[in-house]
Formats: structure tokens, sequence, C-alpha cells
């Protein structure tokens, strides 16, 4: 089975975007990065793949511009290479639907919260305020809607009496970080079937 070549979109810290270039770099997924992509040029995952040798692109995004325009470049820019998935870790924009569409269940997505549970942003800040005793976080495709598309893998944190929004986000984005490179293993193993909303997970 051929590499998997993968494109990381992120916006800020990059942890999951480490968490996966470990994961390549120690064999544990069939695929390489080929790019990093950010629409914030002073991200520090984009430090982190200049700092590595991996190749990025930044594409900021003018007020002028509407979504499918900004999405548009980069599909154009995409189409110079060969890319099997798209990994958004952490990445801030909402794709537009020419990109979605070209991308269908190639699009990973984590999400701070057990989905459908807290979707959109602050989802563990969300989790605390309503009283959950427990949530965890989502490897999900993506699709139109926000946080909406089949999902992949899940693990649940037990919410404590004294959390914060910050020690509640640590929890969980320990967790973050062992199912987001398992999904992208699973996915560059072509284990992933989707079958309509449900995500089957194949023993081949
Ligand atoms: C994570 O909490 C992830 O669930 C959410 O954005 C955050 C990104 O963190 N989508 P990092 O940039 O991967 O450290």
């Amino acid at each position: 089975m051929e590499k998997k070549s993968i494109a990381v979109f992120l916006s800020g810290r990059g942890s999951n975007f480490r968490a996966i270039f470990d994961a390549v770099e120690e064999g544990r997924v069939n695929g390489y990065i080929e790019v990093v992509v950010s629409d914030n040029p002073d991200a520090k995952g984009l430090s982190f793949a200049r700092a590595n040798g991996i190749r990025s692109a930044v594409f900021e995004k003018p007020r002028t511009e509407n979504r499918t325009e900004y999405f548009d470049k980069i599909i154009e820019f995409l189409d110079g290479s060969t890319i099997d998935l798209i990994v958004l870790a952490g990445f801030m924009k909402v794709m537009s639907g020419r990109f979605i569409e070209k991308y269908r269940n190639r699009i990973l997505n984590i999400h701070p919260a057990l989905l459908p549970s807290f979707p959109g942003e602050h989802a563990q800040r969300q989790a605390l305020d309503y009283g959950v005793k427990c949530s965890g976080c989502t490897v999900h495709f993506v699709d139109e809607g926000v946080d909406t598309g089949p999902i992949v893998l899940q693990e649940t944190v037990p919410v404590r009496e004294d959390d914060t929004e910050d020690s509640l986000s640590a929890r969980i984005l320990e967790q973050e970080h062992k199912i987001y490179p398992r999904a992208v293993q699973l996915f560059c193993e072509e284990r992933l079937k989707v079958e309509g909303r449900r995500v089957l997970i194949l023993n081949h």
C-alpha cells in the first residue's frame, strides 16, 4: 500500500500537529507530512514545521476576499502536489463548500468534547458550564456543518469538581494527542469506511 500524503492545517500552538509528526517519525503512520498550511503567519506550529524541514505555506485571508475565493486559492496550491488526507489541527477557519466537496471524507478534525455535545468554540468551557460529569474529545470527518461530520474516534475524560477550563482542557489535550495520530494511522491504512453517519473501522 502506497504511503499517504498528508496536509496539516493549523492556526496556532500545533500540539496535535506535533503528536502526528511524532507518530509519522516513529513509523506508526503509513504516510508522510507533505505540507503544513496556516492562516496565521505567527502560528507556533508553523515554526515547528520550518525547524523540522517540513514545507509550509501561509494563506492570510484578506478582508475583501470571501470564503470561497480564499479556499479556492488553497485548492489551487494543493493541486500542485498529491494530497490524500487533510488534517485540521487547530485550524480556525470554516472551510468553503467547494473545498469540503473536493476532499469529501478526506478531511479530519479534532474537537475537544464528545460530539454531538458542545460543538463550536470553547467546548471545554461549555462542558463545565453545563455540568457534565464526563467530557472528552472526538476525531471526525469534516462536512458542511460545524463539528457535525461522521465520527471516527472518541475518548472520554472525567470532569472533576475542582476543574477549571484550563485543567479540563489540559487533560482532554492529553487524550487528543493519543486519538488523533491513531485516527490518521487508520486512515492511512485504508481502514476507515464511511457509511452514512457511521465510520466503520476495518480489520484487514
Ligand atoms: C485543540 O484543543 C483541538 O481540539 C481544537 O483546537 C486545539 C488545537 O490545539 N480543535 P493545538 O494547536 O493542536 O495545540
